[in-house]
C-alpha cells in the first residue's frame, strides 16, 4: 500500500517527513536517539572507565581482530606489562609477540611498538593531542585517529569500521558496496557533517556497540529493538538482507603443509621464521611444503632415520588465514638423540613463556604434554 493513502491525520504527515530526507538529514536525526541508546546500554569495558588516548589506541587496535569478549584479558595484561607508550617504544620484540600471542595480524604490534617509537622521539612520549597528529603515525589510520581522539579527545571525527559500516549503509539503504574506500570516504565525510559536537566518543562508541549488539550482520538485525527503526530506510524498505553490499571476497590460495613435534630429551624443535612476509619473524613448528608420508619425514626435516625412535601421525588441521588456508598434517617424532642443531631447542615449559607461536599451530601446540 502506498503510504499516500495511508490517510490525512498526522502520523501520516510525519511518516512523509522521515521518508523524504536528504542523506545529511537522515543520518543527523540519528544523533539524539544514539547517544540516548548509548548511555543507557553502553557496555562496562575495561578502557571505557578513564579513556586515556594510549588505552583507547591499544584497546582499538586489538579490537579490530577480534570480539570484546576475547580482548579484555590481552588487554589487562597488555596494560599491566607496558602500562605507557615509552614501556612500548622500549620492549623487546619477542616479548611484544608473545602479549600479542593469538590475536593475529603481528604486524599490528609490530606498528604499534614504531608509532610509540616516534611518539618518544617527536612527541616527547606524549600520545599527539589530535586527529591530524595521530594519522600521521605508523599503524594509524582513518578509524584508529578518528576513535583516539574522539573517545579519549571529544574530538567531534567520526571512526569508521566495519560496523559503524553497516549500520550506516542500512540507515540510508545505500547500495554502494562497503569494501570500496571510496564508500568508507563517504559514510567520513557523512558522519564528519552531521554527528554531534559534544560527546562524540559516545555517538561513535555508540554506532558500532549497535552495530556489534542490535544491527548484527548477515541478515540478523534486530530492527524491533533498535532505536533508529524510526529512521532505518533499509528496515522501512526490507532491504537488511541485501544491505550492505559486499563484493565477493578473492578466493584464497590453498596450501597443504605438514607441521613436526620434534621431541628429544624434553626438548621442542622449533624454527624461526623469516623477517617479512606471512608471521614474519614468529617462532613456528618446523613445517614444510605438502602432505608427506612418513616415510618421507626424515628427508624432509632434515632427521637421520635411525634416530627416529618413535613416529605418530597427528590429526589433520586447518588455519584460514586472509589471504592463505593452510591444510596440515602432523607428526610427533621423538629423536634419540638430541635435536639436530638447526632447530631453536626449547624446553617445554618455555614454549608457554618464552617463544611467541602463531594460533595457526594450536592444534599441535596443544598435543605437547
Ligand atoms: N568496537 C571497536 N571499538 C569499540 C568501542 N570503542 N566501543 C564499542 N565497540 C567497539
Ligand atoms: Fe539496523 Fe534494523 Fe536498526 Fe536499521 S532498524 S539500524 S537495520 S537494527
Amino acid at each position: 500500500m502506498c503510504e499516500h493513502q495511508a490517510g490525512n491525520g498526522e502520523p501520516a504527515r510525519q511518516k512523509e517527513g522521515v521518508r523524504n530526507l536528504t542523506e545529511k538529514e537522515r543520518l543527523s536525526l540519528v544523533n539524539e536517539p544514539l547517544l540516548a541508546w548509548y548511555h543507557a546500554n553502553a557496555r562496562k569495558l575495561p578502557w571505557r572507565e578513564n579513556p586515556q588516548p594510549y588505552c583507547v589506541w591499544i584497546s582499538e587496535i586489538m579490537l579490530q581482530q577480534t570480539r570484546i569478549e576475547a580482548v579484555k584479558p590481552y588487554f589487562e595484561r597488555f596494560m599491566r606489562e607496558l602500562p605507557g607508550v615509552p614501556e612500548l617504544a622500549a620492549v623487546e620484540d619477542d616479548r611484544l609477540m608473545k602479549l600479542w600471542e593469538g590475536l593475529g595480524y603481528y604486524n599490528r604490534a609490530r606498528n604499534l611498538k614504531k608509532a610509540a617509537g616516534q611518539i618518544v622521539n617527536d612527541y616527547g612520549g606524549e600520545m599527539p593531542l589530535c586527529y591530524q597528529e595521530l594519522v600521521k603515525l605508523p599503524g594509524i589510520g582513518s578509524y584508529t585517529a578518528g576513535a583516539i581522539a574522539s573517545i579519549a579527545y571529544g574530538e567531534a571525527v567520526p571512526a569508521v569500521d566495519g560496523n559503524v559500516l553497516r549500520v550506516v549503509s542500512r540507515i540510508l539503504a545505500s547500495q554502494e558496496d562497503i569494501l570500496k574506500q571510496a564508500t568508507k570516504k563517504k559514510m567520513e565525510s557523512l558522519l564528519a557533517e552531521t554527528m554531534p559536537r559534544q560527546d562524540a566518543g559516545s555517538f561513535n562508541q555508540g554506532i558500532m556497540e549497535l552495530g556489534e549488539t542490535v544491527c548484527l550482520p548477515n541478515g540478523k538485525p534486530k530492527c524491533k529493538e533498535c532505536p533508529l527503526g524510526k529512521l532505518c530506510l533499509a528496515f522501512r524498505e526490507k532491504l537488511t538482507d541485501e544491505i550492505p553490499r559486499k563484493a565477493p571476497p578473492k578466493k584464497r590460495r590453498y596450501e597443504e603443509r605438514t607441521v613436526c613435534i620434534l621431541e628429544s630429551k624434553g626438548q621442542i624443535g622449533l624454527c624461526k621464521r623469516e623477517g617479512t612476509g606471512l608471521l614474519a619473524s614468529l617462532y613456528e613448528l618446523p613445517n614444510v611444503e605438502g602432505h608427506l608420508l612418513p616415510l618421507q619425514l626424515s628427508a624432509a626435516f632434515g632427521l637421520a632415520s635411525e634416530d627416529i625412535v618413535a613416529c605418530e601421525e597427528l590429526p589433520p588441521a586447518k588455519h584460514i588465514f586472509s589471504h592463505v588456508e593452510w591444510h596440515m598434517v602432523g607428526y610427533r617424532v621423538c629423536l634419540a638423540n638430541g635435536l639436530p642443531k638447526e632447530y631453536i631447542r626449547a624446553k617445554k615449559g618455555e614454549l608457554k613463556t618464552t617463544y611467541p607461536l602463531p594460533n595457526a599451530f594450536a592444534r599441535y601446540t596443544k598435543l605437547i604434554k
